[in-house]
């Protein structure tokens, strides 16, 4: 029995890492998928990588309003309705200490993260009322649960984003719209590449290998790990869960929080 047989789901930041993980076992657990991302490029990849008819994509900014009632209106339009709002689309930003950090940066991250988290549900949330309830789980990370050195403007967004899921578990309730945040650790895929040559150019392997060895479990997780959190609280597995927090870390914080 497949766990998302005539679900519609968006999944935001689908077009890589964990959101295009997400969009292909959703897929194929039955539910027909609407992949955003500003990238139209990495979306058609996904599409290709997946190749099922239930895919399809819309190019949007998650941080702008107009584009967020767009996709809303594209899965509408498309499936009929929409059961599951997966926010993933996310933006780490530099990594600076408050003092050569900019405005700017800040207000980027914000914006992506936080702003573009609470403009997803604020929009879908009348179409999963519409379908007599629904689950929204939010990405947030171990650092939306303890504090790492010069990454303020991500940790304040990913801090946010559980307090959003909390929030917003009170909101759904009586609509029967749950609402739960993810925390993955330290993630194997192109987003932890980036970070380890900009922090690290020149000795990545032996970055990823010192950040490895401080996780209990010794490895960085997949996409696909994260994708299977995801399904559960997108699924009835979950019909108990509102307001939560899932921690999906290999047990990084487990000495931190
Ligand atoms: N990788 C990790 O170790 C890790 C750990 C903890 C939490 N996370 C979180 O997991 C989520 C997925 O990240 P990932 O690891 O899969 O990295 P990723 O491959 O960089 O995925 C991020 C996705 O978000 C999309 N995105 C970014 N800004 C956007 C915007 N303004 N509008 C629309 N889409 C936007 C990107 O697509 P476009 O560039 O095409 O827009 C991209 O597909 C993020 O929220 C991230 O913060 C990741």
């Amino acid at each position: 029995m497949k766990k998302l047989e005539n679900k519609v789901a968006i999944v935001t930041g689908g077009g890589s890492g964990i959101g295009a993980a997400t969009a292909k076992l959703f897929v194929e657990q039955g539910a027909k998928v609407l992949i955003v991302g500003r990238s139209e490029e990495k979306l058609r990849k996904t599409m290709q990588d997946v190749n099922h008819e239930n895919l399809s994509y819309t190019v949007a900014d998650v941080s702008k309003e107009e584009d967020t009632q767009r996709y809303v209106q594209h899965a509408v339009e498309r499936y009929g309705g929409i059961d599951v709002l997966v926010s993933n689309a996310g933006t780490v930003g530099p990594y600076k200490h408050i003092l050569e950090h900019t405005v700017e940066d800040f207000d980027k991250v914000i914006a992506t993260n936080v702003r573009g988290s609470w403009l997803a549900i604020k929009y879908t949330f009348p179409e999963l009322q519409k379908r007599g309830g629904g689950s929204v789980i939010l990405t947030s990370s171990i650092v939306g649960v303890a504090g790492f050195p010069a990454h303020s403007a991500y940790t304040s967004s990913k801090h946010a984003v559980v307090g959003m899921a909390r929030a917003l578990a009170h909101d759904g309730a009586p609509f029967h719209i749950r609402v739960n945040a993810v925390c993955p650790g330290v993630i194997d895929n192109d987003m932890m590449a980036s970070t380890h040559r900009l922090l690290a150019p020149g000795a990545e392997e032996q970055m990823k290998s010192t950040l490895a060895a401080r996780v209990p479990m010794k490895r960085y997780g997949t996409n696909e790990e994260i994708a299977r959190m995801y399904l559960f609280l997108a699924s009835d597995d979950s019909s108990y869960c509102t307001g939560g927090v899932y921690l999906s870390d290999g047990g990084i914080t487990s000495g931190l929080i």
